[in-house]
């Protein structure tokens, strides 16, 4: 068993208790819709590709890539099996089947080079340091040579208002990494290619980017 295993997790919001209220949260004070539709655009996807969500948490982004792309194979990974619940029943709910894993925090349970595009977001900050480039490593294992991924998470802060706020966000997770612009770098020492940041959103809790980075072979 891996470190992350042993050290746990991190919920989506911190505490299992307040999980239930993540997706309110989300949509009242993160643009959610706006943000995760921006995403789903710049990842540019074609018919028949398949779609990896990783750390898909409640679904709202499977659902809104099964209503875009309804014939592409679509899956859902989360380390969090108590949030996979959720996930289910919303698709459920929506008349929707998303096959949903639950990963090991060591291997995703996909064989090698199996994606075209892998998506993530808000997620990368949830990870401990040490983690991170096992977990970008996984990422690029299960994608194919020429396939991408987009990663949707917190960016150096450019901003007086999102330095003062990812300042206190510190304290609950592990976000220096991101505001200290280390990301690209861990990417390409995941052996990544073609890394780029692309749009800076503002938000009530500081500014978001999208990171792009690119398996070659
Ligand atoms: C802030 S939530 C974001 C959920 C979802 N992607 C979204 O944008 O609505 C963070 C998610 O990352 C998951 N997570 C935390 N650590 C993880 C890890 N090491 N591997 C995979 N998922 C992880 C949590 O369980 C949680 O669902």
């Amino acid at each position: 068993m891996g470190n992350n295993v042993n050290k746990g997790f991190i919920p989506a919001l911190k505490y299992k208790c307040l999980t239930k209220y993540f997706d309110l949260f989300l949509s009242v004070l993160m643009r959610e819709y706006k943000i995760k539709n921006e995403l789903i655009k710049y990842a540019g996807i074609n018919n028949n590709e398949k779609i990896l969500d990783f750390g898909c948490g409640t679904g709202t982004l499977l659902l809104m890539l099964k209503s875009y792309y309804p014939n592409n194979e679509i899956n859902g990974v989360d380390i969090d099996k108590d949030v996979l619940t959720l996930a289910n029943d919303k698709l459920f709910s929506k008349g929707l089947s998303i096959p949903l894993s639950i990963y090991d925090g060591e291997n995703l349970p996909y064989e090698s080079n199996y994606f075209d595009k892998i998506l993530s977001s808000l997620v990368i900050h949830h990870i401990y340091p040490e983690d991170k480039l096992r977990i970008f490593n996984e990422n690029r294992r299960i994608l194919k040579p020429g396939g991408n991924i987009f990663i949707l998470d917190f960016a150096k802060p450019k901003d007086f208002y999102s330095k003062i706020i990812v300042s206190i966000l510190k304290r609950f997770e592990p976000i220096d990494d991101n505001i200290e612009g280390n990301i690209p770098d861990l990417l390409r020492k995941a052996g990544f290619t073609n890394i780029s940041e692309n749009f800076y959103f503002r938000t009530l809790f500081g500014g978001l980017t999208i990171y792009r980075a690119s398996k070659l072979i």
